[in-house]
């Protein structure tokens, strides 16, 4: 599934170190593969991020999660240590001999996607080293993963709809199993049946699950939202603990991702008056966060959103949140883009790039958690056409963004989407079949732009 990129540092090689006409025919050779691959030199920009584009357009040397790239770098130059190191720490730092090493530099598990930089390598005897480059960097870049919310009713009862799912994604969001109603439907009791069995099939096949979701003002079981004496903080915040605790260490290192909060701010960016915020009060985020770190240190914790993906007070709202989060410490790693699309109007690329690059500076990941495409029935083939865009400037604002982990479908098919069989939302057809904007999305999130 992963994608070899292998990439020179076209000026380091120019300028310090002439390349021969062989070497430079075999950089073109891996450029035209790569579509115009460019990397930066650190060396010059004195430790900067190394940036290697291997889209059409910038893409910083992307370390998503599932599963962790390898970077293997090769220098030139004098002996040092060279100091590798990313936005949350997740690189090992490597050692580099006198000339033309070759290095390896794997993620951590679990990191968080950030650029990759290489400090400036100072010499043995601790002057620094003015002249090293790195001759050729090999990127084992993963495409980002799409994955598609699935149904445990449906894996058994509905006919080819288990090897759609097997076949066309690679992970798995359940999508209604792990909410509140199905998990706690009785204070204290827990029913885990459902949500086990999609789970075991994700992980049988290798797919990453991403958990969906411990708070969420919907499908809340009625003990929740009708209780017979009305609820205090204390006692709201003793279940908001339990349900949290329970869930997120029952699945330790099988649920990689968890919304953790899903759909908090209304569509003026205040925080929803929801049951947990009128109770507990607007610290329930903060906790809820704090809660699931501590039941699995090594998940990633998302907050989730609807209608964000577009400039505006929503998602000025979101962004205002998780900066102030961030800044409090609570443990957000990533933002959530549902990208339900008619929800608020259609994103244009430049929207989502500016979206994308906004929560990337405040150093969490990014994702696309729920597209899904409606169109007005009867569905005409110029309405498949412009819906194959949307997924397509989608897929590729999510593969250019070094932030944006995975791409997650709201429904395997148009039978089973909850927007209605007729609207052909999603990216297979009521009888599993792709679409054209299937493969494109594909190629999108593999950085094989067609
Ligand atoms: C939806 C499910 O797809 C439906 O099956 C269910 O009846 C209602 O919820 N935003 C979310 C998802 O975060 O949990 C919702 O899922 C769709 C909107």
């Amino acid at each position: 599934m992963s994608l070899t990129a292998t990439v020179a540092v076209l000026s380091a090689v120019a300028t310090a170190h002439p390349a021969s006409a062989q070497q430079r025919r075999g950089v073109e050779a891996e450029r035209a593969e790569l579509r115009g691959a460019v990397v930066s030199d650190p060396s010059a920009s004195g430790g900067q991020a190394v940036k290697v584009r291997l889209g059409r357009r910038a893409a910083v040397l992307r370390a998503p999660l599932h599963p962790a790239p390898s970077v293997r770098v090769r220098l030139r130059g004098c002996g040092g240590t060279i100091r590798v190191s990313a936005g949350s720490g997740p690189f090992r730092a490597v050692r580099v001999g006198r000339s033309w090493q070759t290095v390896t530099v794997t993620t951590a598990a679990g990191g968080a996607a950030s650029p990759v930089r290489f400090a400036r390598p100072s010499s043995r005897s601790g002057r620094s080293c003015p002249r090293v480059s790195i001759d050729r960097i090999d990127v084992q870049a993963a495409p980002v993963v799409l994955g598609a919310a699935t149904r445990d009713d449906l894996l058994t009862t509905a006919p080819g709809y288990e090897q759609a799912v097997a076949s066309t994604f690679g992970g798995v969001t359940p999508e209604n199993e792990l909410k509140m109603a199905f998990t706690q439907p009785s204070p204290g009791v827990f029913d885990f049946a459902r949500a086990d069995r999609l789970v075991d099939f994700a992980r049988g096949r290798r797919m990453p699950v991403r958990g969906h979701t411990l708070v969420y003002d919907q499908q809340l079981p009625q003990w929740v939202t009708q209780p017979l004496v009305p609820w205090t903080r204390e006692r709201l915040l003793e279940v908001l603990r339990t349900h949290i605790t329970t869930l997120v260490a029952r699945y330790r290192g099988r649920v990689d991702t968890w919304d953790v909060v899903n759909e908090v701010l209304t569509p003026d960016g205040k925080l929803k008056p929801s049951i947990w915020q009128r109770v507990i009060g607007d610290d329930y985020i903060d906790l809820a966060f704090r809660f699931a770190r501590a039941a699995d240190p090594n998940a990633h914790l998302v907050i989730n959103d609807v209608g964000v993906e577009r400039p505006g007070l929503h998602q000025d709202g979101l962004a205002r949140l998780v900066r102030d989060l961030r800044a409090r410490g609570v443990p957000v790693d990533g933002v959530g883009f549902q990208a339900h699309i008619d929800q608020a109007g259609v994103p244009t690329a430049s929207e989502l790039d500016e979206t994308l690059s906004r929560f990337a500076r405040l150093g969490v990941t990014t994702e696309i958690t729920e597209a899904d495409v409606p169109l007005s029935p009867p569905v005409t083939a110029a309405a498949l056409m412009r819906q194959q865009t949307i997924y397509g400037t989608l897929a590729t604002a999510c593969w250019e963004h070094a932030s944006c982990t995975a791409f997650t479908v709201w429904g395997a098919d148009d039978g089973h989407s909850w927007r209605g069989a007729q609207t052909r939302a999603t990216l297979l057809d009521a009888q599993y079949r792709a679409k054209s904007s299937t493969a494109l999305v594909m190629q999108h999130l593999s950085g094989r732009i067609p």
